[in-house]
């Protein structure tokens, strides 16, 4: 399963490259806001910082030719910029637009399985189905998971990787490799608690007591 962090801040994506399980990074016009920079810039930036690497910069126009304007000016930026854009309708005809001319794709805000065929055959690279706005409103976002996992693997064709985004805590990532998703778009706070265990700490700190009364080095 492969690891994209969820984030427009520089310096959490610095930190965490050093770890090496660093796959993408994904962003949003939110995720921009809050960090405060100017979008191209700070995108260009990350780019540079993970040559190689997908980088997902979200479109705001709302309409066909605009998103199609929006996003070739993204794809300009550097090679690794994925262009992200709305489940609509509109989103799914630029998003064929792009797949033809060979620029990578992130289709946005899906919440249903047919959403998710569309995107497909449309040829996006990603789908981003959101698990935890799903979960918020009292639905189980990792069905939705499992829908549309078992609706590909019935396809060949359909080679659109499933990225599983809006991911709020480790559970979602370990349901996520389950079902057998490609893709977990985590938060830095969220990736941080993954390695966490309470019993990994206390076995720790209990060898290197123990170390100590042997008096030894190595
Ligand atoms: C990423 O591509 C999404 O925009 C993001 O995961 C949404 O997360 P949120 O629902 O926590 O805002």
């Amino acid at each position: 399963m492969k690891f994209f962090v969820d984030t427009a801040d520089v310096n959490e994506i610095k930190e965490l490259k050093e770890t090496g399980f660093l796959d993408g990074v994904t962003t949003n016009p939110s995720l921009i806001a809050k960090s405060g920079r100017d979008f191209k810039e700070v995108v260009k930036e990350i780019c540079d910082m993970l040559p190689g690497l997908p980088v997902s910069a979200e479109v705001v126009a709302t309409d066909y030719k605009g998103m199609v304007d929006e996003g070739k000016k993204l794809a300009k930026l550097a090679s690794n910029v994925v262009i992200k854009l709305p489940l609509t309708l509109e989103g799914i005809k630029a998003t064929k637009t792009f797949s033809n001319e060979g620029i990578k794709t992130n289709v946005t805000l899906c919440f249903s399985a047919a959403q998710a065929i569309l995107v497909a055959k449309a040829g996006a690279t990603y789908i981003s189905p959101f698990v935890g706005r799903h979960d918020d409103i009292g639905f189980d976002g990792m069905e939705l998971i499992a829908d549309i996992r078992q609706i590909y693997d019935n396809y060949e064709n359909f080679k659109t990787e499933i990225l599983v985004a809006s991911v709020r805590h480790p559970v979602h990532v370990i349901q996520a490799g389950k079902l057998g998703a490609d893709v977990c778009t985590i938060p830095p706070s969220t990736i941080k608690q993954l390695v966490k265990h309470p019993l990994t700490d206390i076995g720790l700190q209990n060898f290197l007591k123990d170390w100590e009364k042997t008096g030894q080095k190595i």
